[in-house]
């Protein structure tokens, strides 16, 4: 049985934007959705980031990530964070634009990070939980690529939070 074609399509650091307009799942993370996340309150109705998601293509995920520059206290501008219910599921992400870290952990303790600039991939391993920080003064824009069965794991990161936190420090980002 065949089914219909999806349309291919290409994503840039300039053309992203249609690709949002075609996403069926938008999704808007403001402080007050992330009040448990970070050392100080954030303000309830800055926008931390937003999230499109693509319709599907069959076992394939396509999502976009915008995260807004700014802190919460020392503590940059960061996604909520998850593991993958599926222990087989990795992810690929691409930034199109901006500066930022990706904060990974595994569930017995160890930690990695990826510094991410535009033309920069990161490949995250099944069984490593990721996070992303916006450390630049603009937009960070990501596409990330997943199996469609992942599943989302949220709330072991809701309750114990990740080992590293990024900080500015004299002026700096610093992973801590
Ligand atoms: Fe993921």
């Amino acid at each position: 049985m065949n089914a219909a074609a999806e349309n291919p399509f290409g994503i840039n650091s300039k053309n992203y934007p249609e690709f949002m307009g075609r996403c069926s799942e938008h999704i808007v993370r403001k402080g007050k959705d992330m009040a448990d996340y970070f050392t100080e309150s954030p303000e309830p109705d800055k926008i931390i980031y937003e999230v499109y998601e693509a319709e599907s293509q069959a076992n394939m995920r396509t999502a976009l990530t915008v995260l807004k520059p700014g802190k919460v206290g020392t503590e940059y501008h960061m996604t909520k964070g998850h593991f993958h219910e599926d222990p087989e599921a990795g992810e690929v992400y691409f930034c199109l634009k901006g500066r930022g870290i990706i904060l990974m952990q595994t569930r017995d303790g160890r930690t990695d990070e990826v510094w991410l600039e535009p033309g920069s991939v990161a490949c995250i391993p099944p069984l490593w939980a990721h996070r992303t920080v916006n450390v630049g003064n603009y937009d960070f824009v990501m596409l990330a690529i997943f199996p469609t069965d992942s599943g989302h794991d949220y709330g072991t990161i809701e309750k114990e939070g990740f080992i590293k936190r990024v900080v500015e420090e004299n002026g700096v980002p610093k992973v801590v």
